[in-house]
């Protein structure tokens, strides 16, 4: 175990070495935001800060929720920063053209174009930039080419747009608008200037334009190849390394005769986590439905079946909305689950415990609807661009939030740190290997409440047998890894508040990604297997020592490629190259362990059918096999689909990316989230069986119809976007002319069905859920699987069935 500590503490220290010394060239190398953009003869186009400006008039209309920036945001409206360019280029190309052949560059021969687009892209790619005085000179024609953009931009964001569901008044004036357009003319700029001392532009050539000149670079094309070969490399050595080890495996001894968690009596604290799930499967069924609005507002772009729902709840916020809840109640069940499985771990109940619970109760609430309310407030005008960057929406998918929401969620999240630390504490420190067993009953009996009768972590065994005191110790390693996981979760966070008001849009990208990307592609997968293998552990069905030491291994490869994979979302956001070769080839060896995944997958299905008894715990298992599952093929396959930078020079911000997104993070932590959540429950209010029809329904409708929304619908949409940002350019993959076409149309509206049952097997898991609180979803007969009762009896006992469930619901 030593060792392989060491090697995780390694891999932690060196990756963290590796992304600061890139954060840093990345700070050093993005691309400037000049002070002004003036003409070659003298007119100021755009003044001090009004860059600036305009980028906190994106912010406050929704941001990345409206369109992307660099590739980064939602899907219906164009990528800015590509429809800027396009329209650039076209507006100079047919002004050139009028000017010496007299019509438009659509008729000119190509012999002609190509000389014109020769010009444009010496025009566009030359940097101009002067250091000493931070002005830009531009060509008068430029200055044109922003007034006229400026004009489009006043239709869309006054008038609205459906194709883009944009509704009118998005943005409230036109001096407003012209900020805007001048921040998007920067990033449109950064994204087709040449870098000092270098070939690309400061996007490494993003977006895919060839009417600028904007292709992939050498690098680009190189480190694909390499980042394809590591994942090889990666795979094979795994599987020899499985092949290796398959003789020395432990045989799995036999399992508990009886259910070890049958007789554990929920402590204060943890039924004080009850109400934390009702609101998950509040928060679910609301998430769900905005997501059917969201997915809505892409083939009718005003409203919902005729009703001008955009008038009261515009794209922006449904979709805001649509997100924050997806975190909020994912986050929530996660809060919950290791506050519940806090006392099982280590048999301990600290004093004030459950008041703890209670105020992080309190302390979410508040932050789930002053956040939802600010974003609703900002988008619709009532705020100022400050005050939204407080209380409001800051525009950065994923961390919406105003930063006072933000500060609030963060102080949740160290009390929550706390509270575990606290229950925890116990299992953590009480075994210096030897001296586990006694010592600890003496200092649990001192401390806090000891939970007389109820069988302790350090007494349960494969056999349900006596105090096995280097099984206790590989427990405690398990708790260690449970606890630096819980640790990193909370203070990762902070990385969300490094950014201010004003920030550098490639600094907020970078720290965005810190909060983001290191969540689910690392600290989360660590939790995530240190959790699930912490209940299989303590339903007696894996050994600790088998547990601990697999979890511990597979956080380590995780996070030795998942820490410095962060930057596979930096290829193209104003970053040097050298983010761009680290991000693909260490990214790539995050899909190596899910590749494998099957193993374990296998192996917990296994566990489900090893005693009668453990049919108990059905469906969070097939939850967490389903975790299993999508963390394969949501993460590792559409994940990589998207990752090598080739790929996503042309599909960064296509359908594609929802296909990942939907089908890593509800596929993986939804369900890991509903699979936690199940447990919990089933533990915390025992008593009659479940019935199963209404979960088994929930089980497999979001299942199959997650799978039929990927494979029907974002899969061929975001497919054939491909092949047009290839043909045509990145522009024309997002834009309205291609999209609505009948095949696109159609195939968008092929999200109907999957989304469907989708949303009927999460109604039915709501429904199954709440029916735990009135009774309805418990059967009336007994499953018989309950321990004879000198077996790790305590208090429960004295209650009847019914008197112990409704003591909980209490
Ligand atoms: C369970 C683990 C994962 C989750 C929950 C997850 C989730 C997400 C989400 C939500 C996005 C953002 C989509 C958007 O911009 O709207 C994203 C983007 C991305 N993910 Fe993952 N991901 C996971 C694992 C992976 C893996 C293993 C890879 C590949 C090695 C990967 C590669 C990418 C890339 C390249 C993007 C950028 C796409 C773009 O900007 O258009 N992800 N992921
Ligand atoms: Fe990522």
């Amino acid at each position: 175990m030593k060792r392989l500590w060491l090697g995780f503490a390694a891999v932690m220290i060196l990756s963290f070495m590796v992304l600061g010394w890139i954060g840093t060239r990345i700070y050093q190398e993005m691309p400037p935001i000049p002070d002004k953009y003036v003409t070659s003869d003298g007119v100021t186009l755009i003044d001090s800060g009004e860059v600036g400006e305009g980028q906190n008039v994106w912010q406050s209309l929704g941001g990345m929720q409206v369109g992307s920036i660099w590739g980064h945001g939602s899907y219906v409206a164009p990528d800015w920063t590509a429809d800027w360019l396009h329209r650039e280029a076209i507006f100079i190309l047919d002004k050139w053209a009028t000017a010496e052949f007299s019509k438009p560059y659509e008729d000119l021969g190509e012999e002609y174009q190509g000389q014109l687009v020769g010009r444009l892209s010496k025009l566009m790619h030359t940097n101009t930039f002067d250091e000493s005085t931070g002005v830009v000179t531009i060509d008068p024609i430029r200055a044109e080419a922003f007034d006229s953009n400026v004009e489009h931009y006043e239709t869309v964001f006054i008038d609205g747009n459906a194709d883009y569901a944009i509704p009118a008044n998005t943005i409230s004036s036109k001096e407003r608008v012209r900020k805007f357009s001048a921040f998007v003319f920067w990033t449109s700029w950064a994204a087709s200037t040449t870098r000092p001392n270098d070939i690309a532009s400061y996007t490494n050539n993003w977006p895919h334009e060839p009417l600028v000149g904007n292709r992939p670079t050498g690098d680009n094309i190189v480190w694909t190849g390499v980042s394809v070969i590591m994942l090889l490399a990666g795979i094979s050595g795994m599987a020899w390394w499985y092949a290796s080890r398959r003789e020395e495996e432990e045989k799995p001894e036999g399992i508990a005769s009886h259910d070890p968690l049958a007789r554990w009596q929920a402590t204060p604290s943890q039924k004080a986590t009850v109400k934390y799930f009702w609101v998950v499967a509040a928060l679910i069924f609301a998430q769900m439905s905005l997501g059917i609005v969201t997915a809505h507002y892409g083939v009718e772009g005003e409203g919902f079946y005729g009703f001008p729902l955009a008038e009261y709840l515009p794209y922006s916020v449904s979709r805001t909305w649509h997100v924050q809840i997806g975190l909020f109640w994912i986050a929530t069940a996660w809060l919950a689950a290791g506050l519940f499985i806090g006392p099982l771990v280590s048999n301990h109940e600290p004093k004030f415990q459950r008041l703890g619970v209670n105020v992080l109760f309190g302390a979410l609430l508040l932050v789930v609807v002053g956040s939802l309310a600010g974003e609703w407030l900002s988008v619709k005008h009532f705020m100022s661009d400050t005050v939204s960057f407080y209380l409001g929406h800051q525009g950065y998918e994923y961390v919406e939030l105003g930063r006072v929401w933000q500060l609030g969620l963060m102080v949740g999240l160290l009390l929550w740190l706390v509270l575990m630390l606290r229950v925890l504490w116990p299992a953590l420190r009480g075994m210096t290997s030897s001296s586990l067993g006694e010592e600890r009953v003496e200092r649990t009996g001192s401390a806090g409440t000891p939970l007389s009768g109820s069988p302790s972590l350090a007494t349960i065994d494969s056999s349900g047998g006596k105090v096995n005191l280097v099984e206790a110790d590989s427990q405690r390693h398990l708790v260690i890894l449970l606890a630096v996981a819980t640790g990193a979760i909370a203070l990762f966070y902070g990385a969300g508040l490094t950014w201010g008001q004003h920030s550098h849009l490639t600094m907020v990208e970078y720290w965005r990604w810190w909060v983001v990307h290191l969540w689910v592609e690392g600290f989360f997968e660590v939790f995530a297997t240190t959790v699930i293998a912490f209940v299989f552990m303590r339903l007696g069905l894996v050994r600790p020592g088998l547990a601990a030491a697999a979890a511990l291994l597979s956080a380590t490869i995780f996070l030795s490629g998942g820490i410095i994979g962060t930057l596979h979302h930096l290829y193209f956001s104003g970053t040097p190259t050298v983010a761009l070769a680290w991000g693909s080839v260490f990214s790539a060896l995050e899909v190596v362990p899910l590749t494998l995944i099957g193993f374990d997958a296998m192996e917990d299905l296994r566990r489900s059918k090893a005693s009668p008894w453990v049919q108990r715990y059905k469906w969070p298992i097939y939850f967490f096999v389903s975790v299993a599952f999508w963390n394969m093929i949501g993460a590792g396959l559409f994940g990589f689909m998207i990752n090598p930078p080739i790929a996503l020079y042309y599909m960064q911000g296509l359908n594609t990316t929802p296909l990942h997104g939907h089908a890593a993070l509800f596929g993986v932590y939804g369900m890991l989230g509903i699979g936690l959540m199940l447990m919990c429950l089933r533990v915390l209010i025992p008593g009659r069986p479940w019935k199963d029809g209404m979960l088994a329904f929930g089980f497999w409708g979001m299942n199959v119809g997650l799978m039929a929304m990927c494979v029907l619908s974002l899969l061929p949409v975001g497919l054939l976007q491909t092949k047009a940002s290839v043909e045509t350019g990145y522009w024309f993959a997002r834009s309205s002319e291609f999209m609505q076409t009948d095949l696109m149309q159609t195939l968008r509206w092929m999200r109907v069905p999957g989304d469907t049952i989708f949303f009927f097997g999460a109604v039915a898991l709501v429904w199954f859920v709440f029916g735990l609180w009135t009774g309805h979803s418990f059967s009336k007969k007994t499953d018989g699987f309950d321990p004879p009762e000198q077996d790790g009896a305590n208090k429960f006992d004295e209650q009847t069935e019914t008197e112990k469930r409704e003591s909980v619901l209490a």
